[in-house]
């Protein structure tokens, strides 16, 4: 008998944000498809993480990151890392805070817009 096709699919709607993109998480590992469609620029990424805070965390262990993950993978963990890594300390860029969990100004936002995410990856992809 054929095997059933191993891919577990999630689709994510996220609530009360009716401008966030929709995205498929792949097997619990990665969002192959860009959250928006056209060219992302890597000098607004880095703009971008120098205003999030990722040096916080991150020095020279991103370097050559797109040797190591897809573009998908990435996304998934600047998006949800949680999905990737449960209980990991990474912040999620792309879910809507919640009262309570973020800072008041904060709430009904996102970290980074979908376009934001995209330029972030472009320039982990320049490491
Ligand atoms: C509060 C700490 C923290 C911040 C802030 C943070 N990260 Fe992370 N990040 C982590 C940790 C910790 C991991 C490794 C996964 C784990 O063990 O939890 C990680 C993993 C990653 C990975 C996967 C690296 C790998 O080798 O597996 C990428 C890519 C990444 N972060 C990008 C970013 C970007 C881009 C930002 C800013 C937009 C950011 N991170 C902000 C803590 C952080």
């Amino acid at each position: 008998m054929k095997r059933l096709a191993a891919f577990l699919l999630t689709i994510y709607m996220p609530a009360n944000a009716a401008d966030l993109a929709p995205y498929i998480v792949v097997n619990a590992n990665a969002i192959p498809e860009p959250l928006i469609a056209g060219p992302a620029d890597p000098e607004l990424g880095a703009a971008l993480m120098l205003g999030a805070g990722c040096s916080a965390c991150h020095q020279k262990d991103l370097n050559r990151i797109g040797d190591r993950m897809t573009d998908g993978e990435m996304r998934l963990m600047i998006v949800a890392p949680e999905v990737r890594v449960p209980d990991t300390a990474m912040p999620a860029y792309y879910k809507v805070g919640v009262y309570g969990e973020v800072a008041d100004d904060q709430v009904g936002k996102t970290r980074l817009s979908a376009a934001e995410v995209e330029a972030v990856i472009a320039y982990l992809k320049t490491l």
